[in-house]
């Protein structure tokens, strides 16, 4: 490349540089000028002074680059004036002396804009602020500490979580104390090792934390070693309260239990609503035979009484089986008036040929005057058949069960009392036998879902129940139901289940 092509290039570079840039000489002449100076047009200002193209003045500025570099000998720098407000950057006008041997031929003057201090430190302390709001707003806690465990940040979360305040844990907390037992080890030592997400490195590690009050709450935990130049300094770790998770986890199995159950039992009642029905019509033709035999043949006075006791039987068995398939018929959930007599008494009727109640007295003293409650019939039934399955359990199978019915006023309700002379039930459980799977039994034998159930029935159906016990003597259950209103006929729940 020749000289003047390359002068050519310094030039054009010169002229798209986007600022300000002259060759002044030592006497404040302007010699040269790049063209990108805002509408001054280069042949006007040639040979004249600076100050007086720039800023129309009739002597040197006071604030010279100029002047400075020429008593200096060396490049300079003034602050352009005016724009102190702007923290970023600082605009500066620069004067560089261009010598000739000894002396200075000229100067080239541009102006240029400096980072300042105050720029950097504000926008340190902006990017500053930035993370901090960052680490506080974090939903998880949020702890750093150095490598004696001193914490360093300490976010709102965390304390939300350990109990401690932010001064607290800066001051006075160190880091090994936020874990029970050795913990603290534990996690530095997994930390560590390769196992978990890689050296230095933890993720969804669970482990448990202490809180300020001995607490210890399970925790899920992402953590890092802060690394300078491969030395250790300092630890971060975003805690991750587990509670919440691990109580729907909790329910949600709960939940699914009960759903189970509740298939199985209306799997149950399907089969023995199925089995019922096939027994309605050979039950229908012994009825019907032993009839026509009766009344077709004269039959001597001993075989007359064996048809009358099969008859009798038959009607028995017919009779089960209409409470059978009452008991499991599968309808939609239908609020309609019903007699709680009834139900209760059909309960009784279905189970007291069970063995469990062979040796158990039973006493029925219901108020034949006791008005309808509005119910589902099939609720009612579940309802009666679990607090009489608890009775005869407790009682082993021996004892006496009372069942009373009676109108108790003011608002109008019903009150069904089912007594036992089992076991009672101790005080201290008491307050908990309605709770979901609490049971005494042994495994197997209970699921500690049947007084559950009874009383959410109860709740859905606006009444109460309540249990009363003398411990050795026995327990009553005291089921109360609102009586049903005359005008309501029935509406329908829109359940399936
Ligand atoms: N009549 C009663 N006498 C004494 N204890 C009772 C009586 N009824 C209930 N209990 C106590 O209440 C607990 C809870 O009863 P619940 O009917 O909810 O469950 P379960 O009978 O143990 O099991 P499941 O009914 O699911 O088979 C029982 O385990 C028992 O300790
Ligand atoms: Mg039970």
């Amino acid at each position: 490349m020749d000289k003047n092509t390359q002068n050519d290039y310094l030039l054009k570079a010169i002229g798209a540089f986007n600022r300000r840039f002259m060759v002044i000489s030592p006497e404040y002449k302007i010699l040269a000028s790049s063209s990108k100076l805002n509408g001054i047009i280069d042949s006007e200002i040639i040979g004249q002074h600076c100050y007086k193209v720039l800023y129309d003045r009739s002597l040197p500025c006071i604030n010279c680059s100029i002047k400075e570099a020429k008593n200096k000998r060396r490049p300079a720098l003034t602050p352009k004036h005016g724009n102190s407000l702007d923290l970023d950057e600082m605009p500066c006008y620069f004067a560089y002396p261009i010598f000739s041997g000894d002396d200075i031929e000229a100067f080239v003057s541009m102006d240029f804009d400096l980072p300042t201090r105050g720029g950097l430190e504000e926008k340190l302390n902006r990017s500053n602020a930035f993370l901090r709001n960052l680490i506080f707003s974090s939903v998880d806690c949020v702890i750093a500490a150095d490598k004696k465990g001193k914490i360093l940040i300490f976010n709102g979360p965390a304390s939300k979580v350990f109990g401690y305040t932010e001064d607290e844990a800066l001051n006075s907390l160190n880091v090994r104390n936020i874990y029970p037992g050795k913990q603290a080890v534990e996690v530095m030592r997994n930390l560590r090792s390769e196992e978990y997400g890689g050296k230095g490195k933890l993720k969804l590690y669970q482990t448990h934390v202490k809180t300020k009050n001995g607490e210890i709450i399970p925790i899920k935990l992402n953590a890092s070693i802060i690394y300078e130049k491969y030395r250790e300094v300092a630890t971060i770790g975003f805690f991750h309260d587990l509670r919440e998770q691990l109580r729907m986890k909790d329910e949600l199995e709960k939940t699914q239990l009960q759903l189970l159950q509740a298939e199985k039992m209306s799997s149950l009642g399907k089969l023995a609503a199925g089995v019922a029905h096939q027994l309605n019509n050979p039950l229908g033709g012994i009825t019907l035979f032993a009839k026509l035999i009766q009344e077709e043949y004269d039959l001597e006075e001993g075989a007359k009484q064996d048809l009358d006791r099969i008859l009798k039987d038959a009607q028995r068995c017919r009779d089960t089986v209409k409470e059978l398939l009452e008991f499991t018929r599968q309808t939609r959930h239908l609020m309609r008036p019903h007699d709680a007599n009834e139900a209760v008494s059909r309960a009784l009727f279905l189970l007291e040929n069970q063995a469990l109640f062979q040796n158990i007295d039973i006493v029925k003293d219901l108020d034949a005057l006791l008005p309808p409650v509005q119910a589902d019939i099939q609720q009612l039934n579940h309802l009666f058949m679990n607090i009489i399955l608890n009775a005869a359990q407790a009682m082993e199978g021996k004892g006496k069960l009372t069942v009373k019915s009676s109108l108790l006023p003011d608002p109008d309700r019903i009150c069904i009392e089912i007594s036992d002379t089992g076991v009672g039930i101790p005080e201290e459980i008491l307050p908990q036998i309605f709770e979901q799977f609490f049971t005494t039994k042994e495994e197997g034998k209970g699921t500690g879902l049947g007084l559950s159930l009874a009383y959410s029935i109860v709740k859905n159906h606006g009444g109460n129940i309540t249990a009363k016990s003398t411990p050795g003597q026995g327990a009553t259950f005291f089921i109360e139901l609102p009586v049903a209103d005359k005008n309501n006929q029935g509406e329908d729940s829109g359940d399936n289940t």
